[in-house]
């Protein structure tokens, strides 16, 4: 559906999650094998995001709550990105610095445990995911387009397009991506390819096209890396934790680990089917601060869901 439109349209998609939250619960309670009994604790995102999908799962989360006779726990999306590597097998410890790059957000954390996360640098402008997903959608790629992008970058020339590194050098630990898909959208005018579905779709100019998508994923995961690497310095740790959707991009994750590994730093991921937005990251949020005294458990339905929230001031 979000194909279709190039991109998620809020209200379609919340119409759709409407249709399908309580058929998909059935089917994932009945395959993780439970009973609705067996919950202890409704958990759901509060926020940030999209007033009105955050409102179909809250809603759903309160219908439960009082059916099931059970308290609710309201979970910060973002917190679910960051703990998520403590569902692989080689889970982190803490402190950690972490690179939360999803479709919606960039940001350094410094994480020192559960609800302990200091904002070190974030995106002035375009998020990471956004600039793959904006990137992709000049080049004719379908939604969203970080991975599709990524799949045609590969075997592509990564110093074919001269592409910027914004805020490369800007001294702090903030990333601005705007001006990088500016600059992918300056290339397709000079090439005569932008809007134009024909030229992008034949496969004379596969090669070129394959090389502008190296080039811009190089671009994007030179930033993310040399930021980290600053982060890293800055902190002083030694562990660093890469979550969220950009998270499974293959060229960041072996770049990332050759730096670091060459510096003694270990980098932590989620398992790649928990890269992108998932309903067990914020089961574990949930369960982390039960476990650390930390989750204030509500038994009033409530709707107060929070379409902006600052993770750090949680
Ligand atoms: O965390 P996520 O699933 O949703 C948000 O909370 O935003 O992240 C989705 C983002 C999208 O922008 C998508 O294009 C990007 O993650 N993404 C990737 C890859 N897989 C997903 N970007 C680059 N390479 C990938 N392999
Ligand atoms: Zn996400």
């Amino acid at each position: 559906m979000h194909q279709a439109y190039g991109g998620v349209v809020p209200e379609l998609a919340s119409r759709d999650h409407i249709r399908r939250v309580v058929p998909l619960t059935r089917q994932v309670m009945a395959a993780a094998g439970h009973a609705m009994d067996d919950v202890d604790v409704v958990a759901y995102t509060r926020g940030p995001g999209l007033a009105g999908a955050l409102l179909v799962g809250a809603g759903m989360a309160c219908a439960l709550g009082v059916a099931l006779d059970r308290p609710l726990l309201g979970v910060h999306h973002l917190e679910g990105h960051l703990l998520s590597p403590f569902l692989s097998a080689d889970p982190p410890c803490f402190p950690f610095v972490a690179l939360l790059v999803s479709g919606g957000h960039t940001q350094l954390m410094r994480v020192d445990g559960v609800g302990q996360y200091t904002l070190l640098g974030e995106t002035v402008d375009d998020a990471a995911g956004e600039a793959f997903d904006k990137s992709a959608k000049l080049m004719g790629l379908p939604y969203p387009g970080g991975p599709h992008l990524a799949r045609l970058a590969e075997g592509g020339r990564s110093d074919a397009f001269e592409l910027p590194r914004p805020m490369l050098h800007s001294g702090n630990l903030d990333f601005s991506f705007a001006g990088l898909k500016t600059a992918v959208r300056t290339h397709l005018v000079r090439l005569g390819w932008l809007d134009n579905a024909p030229a992008l779709a034949d496969p004379r100019h596969h090669a070129l096209l394959s090389d502008l998508a190296a080039s811009t994923q190089a671009a994007i995961v030179e930033v993310l890396l040399k930021k980290s690497l600053a982060a890293l310095k800055h902190t002083g740790l030694k562990r660093l934790v890469v979550a969220g959707g950009v998270g499974a991009n293959r060229l960041l994750r072996t770049q990332m680990d050759l730096a670091c590994g060459r510096r003694g730093v270990r980098v932590h991921y989620p398992e790649m089917h928990l890269c992108t937005d998932n309903g067990a990251m914020i089961a574990l949020a949930a369960a982390m601060r039960l476990q650390t005294g930390q989750a204030s458990l509500s038994r009033e339905p409530s709707f107060d869901v929070r379409p902006r929230w600052d993770l750090a001031a949680i």
